[in-house]
């Protein structure tokens, strides 16, 4: 009951509206002032490809800054609730989302855009979904993989979210980044970085959300 009181809190302070989702996806979604945040950063584009969205929490703010953008989940059950908060949140029109593959060439040709968010899966095997894997190739589907993919086939600008303990040199080989250490209610929870055509070097700082 303790377990569930203390989840019921968390979901709470993670989204304005009470929105549909699984267990994990609820933990995995990124909160929702970040993706405002992170949506707000990319508003400069006009088009973006979410690849690994689940549920949708970052591909619903994209949808309200950017003109076209499609989310991609290989979970069904995801994307119908994907589809569902995209009715809550007021977006319907300007997301589209497909079950499939993210390592799926074929599925990738067909898309292009100006953009291109990386979310995989950072958690290790089991039950407990905050001990997160050490490096791009441990993640669900391998991170060395996904861009390299989604580079060749959608976009040249990509964003990434990965665990708190990346850093610079883990992915030295996708050039250089802006990465943000994301600081929400009160504890470093994630990195995102910010792979962008004209970036000329590393550089790394803080946000905080509180
Ligand atoms: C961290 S969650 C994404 C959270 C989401 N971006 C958000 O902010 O709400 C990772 C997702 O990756 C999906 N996934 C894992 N492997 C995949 C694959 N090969 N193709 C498509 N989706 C995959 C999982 O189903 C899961 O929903």
């Amino acid at each position: 009951l303790q377990e569930k009181l203390i989840f019921s809190f968390v979901m709470e302070e993670k989204f304005s509206k009470n929105i549909f989702a699984d267990r994990d996806a609820y933990y995995m979604s990124c909160p929702e002032v970040v993706a405002e945040y992170i949506a707000d950063r990319l508003s400069c584009f006009d088009s973006a490809v979410e690849l690994c969205c689940a549920v949708g929490m970052t591909t619903v703010q994209l949808a309200r800054r950017i003109r076209k953008v499609v989310g991609i989940d290989c979970d069904e059950r995801r994307i119908e609730d994907a589809r569902r908060n995209a009715r809550l949140y007021g977006v319907e029109n300007a997301a589209d989302f497909i079950v499939g593959d993210v390592l799926d060439k074929d599925l990738l040709e067909g898309l292009s855009a100006d953009v291109v968010v990386l979310d995989p899966d950072w958690s290790m095997e089991g039950d407990d979904k905050s001990v997160h894997v050490d490096g791009i190739d441990c993640t669900q589907p391998s991170l060395r993989d996904l861009f390299r993919l989604a580079k060749r086939h959608i976009a040249r600008n990509i964003v990434i979210r990965v665990p708190k303990h990346f850093n610079h040199d883990m992915f030295s080989e996708f050039g250089y980044c802006e990465l943000e250490t994301i600081i929400w209610s009160g504890k470093p929870r994630f990195k995102v970085a910010y792979f962008f055509e004209d970036c000329k070097e590393n550089t790394e700082i803080d946000i905080s959300f509180d």
